[in-house]
């Protein structure tokens, strides 16, 4: 048989993905499962969407789009990014792609030459670390562990990009940790961007407007406009509206990589479809509402996670400030074994299929994201569910011997 190309070899499946297969699985064998595995906001855009949808389906043009995006998406977008202080795009500065993975996947197509460094910090979004591979890139993981809250510190940035890495990526608010930086520190770090002017600057920032305490959403071009000319800035439709079916991403940044990204949709999508076009026009100029609503809600959601953390000895959980993510520390339990079941915690992984097999409960293990103390606590699950899950984690902790 012929050989598969070697990046595929490189390719791996998501760990998150097998979380939630096994999760299911249990599920479809009748057990009571609580998923707190999944990134996925859990709740639908409102009724305009559907409405636009619709109204695109009656009129089907019948033909291809624009490989850089519609006219009237582009602008709604760039009015979009207007209302976060990011002025002065056109739509030359924009491009989209079906989602945010697939443009930040095109980014690495279009910036990366195999072998060229590409710097990010750990914990990551397990995505990056995939494509990266893909490209086969060199990658240089930046640590920040729970001890510095999960975030990057100007010191180690100014270290890593010493080393002239192609591309830095950096993702605010976090996911997994759900860690958002301040205006200070984001100044701070935009400081050190500024004296590397040889790195392509990547923000995958696709959780703005979900930020609570009224830390605000801040961007290195907030900060310093002048890196507008390398910094790009990733959003997408999928958590903000609840719509990650749908399939819509976006990048704004120098006219140059804008086009790369046209070229290479050009190549292999042609165009986002013509219905999901109209359904994210709507979303990103209707009503705020539905979005609104479920930020205020996550804030709340984040507070019972914590709260429950708390009374866990031993468990160390920075807190979070955005997104819908909770990283807790759960390092304490390694090396004990659950009392009833007899199940063996030597690591993060066994953490969280002993507490999947004993409780029922899916989450997933921070090794998928780079740290293997941790695990990934994603909290959109339906509000009746959030209480009897956090209880029962509480109950495996307490069952530890
Ligand atoms: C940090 C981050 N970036 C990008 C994505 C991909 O988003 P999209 O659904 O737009 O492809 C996700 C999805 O989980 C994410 O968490």
């Amino acid at each position: 048989m012929p050989q598969l190309a070697r990046r595929i070899g490189r390719a791996k499946p998501s760990a998150i993905m097998q979380v939630a297969e096994k999760a299911k699985r249990l599920k479809a064998e009748g057990r009571d499962i609580i998923s707190f595995s999944i990134g996925v906001p859990n709740f639908l855009p409102g009724e305009h969407v559907y409405a636009a949808a619709r109204d695109a389906l009656a009129k089907d043009s019948g033909q291809y789009g624009s490989n850089r995006g519609a006219d009237l998406l582009l602008d709604a977008f760039i009015e979009h990014m207007g209302k976060i202080g990011l002025t002065g795009y056109g739509r030359v500065n924009v491009a989209t792609g079906v989602g945010a993975k697939h443009v930040i996947y095109n980014l690495a197509e279009a910036l990366l030459d195999e072998g060229d460094a590409i710097a990010f910090p750990t914990p990551y979004w397990t995505s990056y670390l995939d494509i990266a591979e893909i490209v086969n890139a060199k990658i240089e993981l930046l640590p920040c562990p729970p001890e510095q809250d999960y975030k990057l510190t100007p010191a180690q940035l100014d270290a890593a990009l010493a080393k002239k890495p192609k591309v830095f990526l950096f993702n605010n608010p976090s996911n997994p940790t759900g860690m958002v930086y301040t205006k200070e520190e984001i100044a701070a770090l935009a400081d050190v961007i500024a004296k590397y002017p040889d790195t392509w600057v990547i923000t995958d920032d696709i959780y703005n407007r979900m930020v609570f305490d009224g830390v605000g959403y801040h961007n290195f071009v907030h900060a310093r406009p002048e890196l507008r000319d390398r910094v790009i800035f990733i959003d997408s439709l999928s958590k903000t509206y609840g719509m990650p079916g749908w399939r819509v991403g976006f990048m704004a940044g120098p006219e140059a990589v804008a086009q790369a990204i046209v070229t290479m949709n050009s190549n292999h999508i042609t165009n986002v479809p013509e219905i999901a076009t109209a359904a994210a026009i709507a979303a990103l100029t209707g009503p705020q509402d539905v979005p609104t609503a479920k930020c205020a809600e996550f804030q709340a959601k984040r507070d019972q996670v914590m709260a429950a953390l708390a009374q866990i000895p031993g468990v160390v959980c920075p807190r979070p400030q955005g997104a819908f993510y909770v990283f807790p520390d759960i390092s304490v339990a390694f090396g004990r074994t659950h009392g009833p079941t007899g199940l063996a915690i030597g690591n993060d992984v066994d953490f969280c299929n002993a507490l999947l097999e004993a409780k029922g409960v899916a989450c997933v293990p921070g090794s998928a994201f780079g740290e293997p103390r941790a695990l990934r606590i994603s909290y959109t699950c339906p509000t009746q569910q959030l209480a009897p899950g956090l209880q029962r984690f509480q109950e495996f902790f307490a069952e530890l011997q």
